[in-house]
């Protein structure tokens, strides 16, 4: 069964979107996903809005062919300030400055000797000193098969949930419940902190702090300006009658949901047979104790499918953890990464693609995962491979 046969989740309002529109509509989702926007005014009126500050000039910029972006190119950098906003915008429409630079140069040495990655600094700050200057970097994550993580039922999540360890097994995976300004609460499932509740959500956040394009979840023209940048508030806007006064309509929403929601799950390689290293691997994966929060199996409607993550939120320890806590979600908590499509990844792994190896990753973990860490550690290398080859499979 492919993601395309199941209903879709009733809770969403953009739920009826199979229903509205035909298959022949991925492709044009997926022309809007790879759409280079301009600032506005531009010649044509359906295609400016971009900025007045962006990160990218379009999702694929970020997300090439839906897949994880590469440090270079996809790193957003959140904050938390009042002059700033909620992300540091690397580009602005013209006349305006962009607002910082980030540089890739300072060497950070983890808790471990094997472990220094280079830390990303936010240099050349065009609208003074920032207030809050806590910052985390994450990189833009792949997207298949979150379609199917979007329908996973909440009462699955919550069943892996153990906030007060009460099966003593160390590890106290936690859902990220967002309350809304309706006073409703559902659970957060996208993000590497869970922070999103819904692929719509998602996308509507993206349109407008990524690229800075209103839309009717978040219909300002002006993004993520703040009223300490009277620049960016006086900017040209693209709101157009083409987009229902706004930069992009629902139909724009309503079409990228379409096709990021229908960016299958990865097949994966590993093979069926028993004796494969990579079923080894498998094995050890479980004897270390990654399958605790690695979920290999989830059950949608009936169906099971491999995304290797429970969706809760862990302490991860303290060289995992950065200065900015997202709602009540502190520094040194993370969600489980989904490990489906390990294998077709470049080598920039965690929230912020500091590992350069799949070792490396492994290495980082602290927190609830130290144990499993450790056991990591104390395989034989011939072992260590086997569960390495087993992870480059999924
Ligand atoms: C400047 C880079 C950038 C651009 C442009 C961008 N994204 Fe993202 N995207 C990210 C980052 C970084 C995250 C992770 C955010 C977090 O941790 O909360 C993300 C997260 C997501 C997620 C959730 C993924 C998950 O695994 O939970 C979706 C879906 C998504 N983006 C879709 C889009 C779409 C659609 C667009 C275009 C409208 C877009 N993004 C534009 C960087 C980008
Ligand atoms: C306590 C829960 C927990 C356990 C146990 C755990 N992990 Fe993780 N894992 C996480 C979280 C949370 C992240 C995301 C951390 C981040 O990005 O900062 C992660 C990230 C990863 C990543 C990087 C994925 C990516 O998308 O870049 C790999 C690889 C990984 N884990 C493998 C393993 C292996 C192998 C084991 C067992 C030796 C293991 N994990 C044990 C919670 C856990």
């Amino acid at each position: 069964m492919t993601a395309a046969c199941l209903p879709s989740l009733a809770a969403d309002s953009a739920t009826d979107t199979h229903a509205r529109f035909g298959s022949l509509d991925f492709a044009t989702g997926k022309a809007l996903f790879k759409k280079n926007w301009v600032p506005a005014p531009a010649s044509t009126s359906a295609s400016d809005g971009l900025g007045p500050l962006y990160n990218a000039r379009s999702c694929n910029q970020c997300h090439p062919d839906g897949g994880r972006g590469s440090r270079e190119a996809s790193l957003v950098f959140h904050i938390n300030d009042p002059v700033y906003g909620q992300q540091i915008q690397r580009f602005a429409g013209a006349g305006l400055p962009r607002e910082a630079v980030p540089n890739q140069t300072e060497l950070y040495a983890g808790q471990n000797s094997e472990l220094s990655y280079s830390e990303v600094k936010i240099t050349e700050l065009s609208y003074g000193p920032m207030v809050n200057d806590a910052v985390s970097a994450r990189l833009a994550p792949a997207l298949f098969g979150l379609g199917m993580l979007e329908r996973i039922a909440d009462k699955d999540i919550l069943a892996l949930a153990d906030e007060a360890d009460s099966n003593d097994d160390g590890i106290s995976g936690r859902v990220n419940i967002i309350v809304n300004e309706q006073g409703d609460s559902r659970i957060g499932r996208f993000g590497w902190k869970a922070s999103q509740v819904s692929l719509h959500n998602q996308l509507g956040r993206a349109l407008s702090l990524d690229l800075g394009l209103g839309n009717p979840l978040f219909p300002s023209a002006i993004g993520d300006c703040t009223p300490a940048q009277q620049v960016c508030l006086d900017a040209p806007n693209g709101n157009s009658l083409h987009h229902d006064d706004l930069e992009t309509n629902q139909l724009v929403l309503d079409l990228l949901l379409i096709y990021v929601r229908e960016l299958a799950q990865p097949a994966g390689l590993n093979s069926a047979s028993d004796s494969s290293p990579a079923e080894a691997g498998k094995n050890l994966f479980e004897k270390t104790g990654c399958a605790t929060c690695h979920v290999p199996n989830m059950s949608v409607e009936g169906v099971t499918i491999h995304p290797y993550s429970d969706l809760l939120l862990h302490d991860m320890g303290m060289g995992l953890a950065d200065a900015l806590s997202e709602g009540d979600v502190a520094g040194h908590e993370w969600r489980t990464s989904p490990l489906w499509g390990l294998g077709k990844l470049d080598s920039e792994f965690l929230h912020d693609g500091r590992a350069s190896s799949l070792h490396q990753a492994i290495l980082w973990h602290g927190g609830e995962a130290a144990a499993a860490r450790e056991n990591y550690l104390g395989l034989q290398a011939s072992e260590r491979n086997d569960l390495i080859l087993f992870l480059n499979g999924l």
